[in-house]
């Protein structure tokens, strides 16, 4: 199976200067999650018509390349003229005629691995030379209609050509299709832009191929959370509340309470231990990973590469980024932890923050285990503490401090109290 990735659209409805796809959801673009699960699923290497924004979609699948195995192949669609024109583009680099290829909207970014897994199952079985996923929406607005006589699908009607009583169909068009590679550049050949948007309809296909007696199939296999297309900020914004609630039940389910759901953001490939509890208006980054019987928020941001250990309190207006922070630790307000390494059973006194950069390089601060940080220190960067040491309130440690076990620091700059308590 080859797989075809359409990202070359204008994305009008997106109203930006940035290509479509390269808008993000939870930091990271709408191309990338099709990317990610094609690679779930086996294809590392698809091929990408681009054209609206090229150079920075390129550039973007060129970093993807640096950083994981995924390898894109490009292709130019100078001119947008359409979905099927942009397949047509794409005939060359689809190399192999006895392969089917797999074509994929650059703005849908919810299908699960295992659902294109099952309609490519299903594809295979019916021995279909075109089948389209689809799937049921209350709301089909803006989608192509799944059209169907006596249950036999025959067609896909765009809403734009749509009539009223074909503006009621309710099982839509998700824009992924697996077809039988000459089959659908044999049927490309004859489509036109005769519609209202005067372009090539990829959809049209479907038309051709089953007037011609080829076997067309639609398999309403994907949920109507996962079908869901990328055209406007709304669609943006709908999006992250879609993933952010597949997260976080899928945390629940493993054992997190979350105080109110709707109002906490938690990122795709985030760990959380058992029995933690996030309290509202926490954003936690991806990557990050939380122990064990935690307490997060409210209002706390955790940035990627931090993970804390079990029984941790992150509490209101903490930021923690890039940290490494053991069991039982405490920062309960107001602090920024920034390239910190703490240990086990340190507090971290209100208003504590590490000036982790001088405005060139990043820094780390190394807290042992016991640390007690009075109030308001500010650790600048690189400076270290040692198990048991303690800071006074409003203590300022400069770069390069450290501070001996058992010792305690007080003052601006902050010098040693006394060596032993
Ligand atoms: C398309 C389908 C519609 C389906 C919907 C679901 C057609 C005619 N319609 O509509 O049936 O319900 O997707 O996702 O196919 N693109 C190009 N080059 C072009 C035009 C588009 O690469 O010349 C790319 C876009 O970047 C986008 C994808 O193709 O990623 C789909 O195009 P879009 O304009 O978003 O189509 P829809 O109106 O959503
Ligand atoms: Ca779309």
């Amino acid at each position: 199976m080859q797989a075809l990735i359409l990202a070359a659209g204008k994305g009008t409805r997106m109203c930006s200067e940035r290509p479509k796809v390269l808008h993000e959801i939870f930091d990271r673009p709408v191309l990338d999650y099709v990317l990610e699960t094609l690679e779930e699923i086996g294809i590392p290497g698809p091929v990408v018509v681009i054209g609206n924004g090229a150079s920075e979609v390129r550039a973007f699948l060129d970093a993807k390349a640096k950083t994981s195995r995924i390898r894109a192949v490009t292709v130019l669609q100078r001119e947008q003229k359409g979905t099927g024109h942009a397949v047509m583009t794409a005939r060359g680099a689809l190399a192999g005629s006895s392969q089917d290829v797999l074509i994929w909207p650059g703005d849908m970014p919810f299908l699960d691995a295992s659902t294109i897994r099952e309609f490519l199952r299903r594809h295979r079985q019916t021995r279909a030379d075109a089948s389209v996923l689809s799937a049921l929406q209350s709301e089909p607005k803006g989608y192509g209609r799944i059209l169907r006589a006596g249950g036999r699908f025959y067609g896909i009607r765009e809403e734009l050509d749509a009539s009223e009583t074909e503006r009621r169909i309710q099982e839509i068009n998700t824009g992924v299709y697996a077809f039988g590679r000459e089959r659908l550049f044999g049927a490309l050949r004859s489509i036109r832009p005769q519609n209202r948007k005067q372009e090539y309809y990829l959809t049209d296909v479907i038309e051709i191929l089953a007037r011609q007696g080829a076997r067309v199939e639609a398999f309403p296999a994907a949920s109507p959370r996962e079908a869901h297309g990328i055209n406007s900020r709304q669609h943006l914004a709908e999006g992250t509340l879609i993933m952010n609630g597949r997260e976080i039940r899928a945390h629940q389910d493993n054992g997190v309470t979350f105080v109110c759901p709707e109002q906490t953001f938690v990122a795709p490939g985030v760990r959380i231990g058992r029995d933690s509890v996030i309290y509202p208006w926490c954003y936690i980054e991806s990557g990050v990973k939380i122990g064990a019987g935690c307490r997060i928020g409210p209002f706390a941001k955790i940035r990627s590469g931090t993970v804390l250990g079990d029984d941790c309190v992150i509490g209101s207006f903490v930021e923690v980024n890039r940290s490494k922070i053991g069991n039982k630790v405490l920062a309960k307000h107001l602090s920024y932890l920034g390239d910190a390494r703490i240990g086990d059973g340190t507090n971290i006194g209100a208003g504590t923050i590490t000036a982790n950069y001088d405005g060139k390089d990043k820094h780390v601060t190394r807290i042992g285990k016991k640390v007690f940080v009075g109030s308001d220190t500010v650790l600048i960067a690189p400076v270290s503490l040692e198990d048991g040491s303690r800071t006074g309130a409003g203590a300022v440690l400069t770069r390069g401090t450290r501070v001996r076990r058992g010792c305690v620091v007080a003052g601006v700059p902050a010098r040693p109290l006394s060596k032993r308590r």
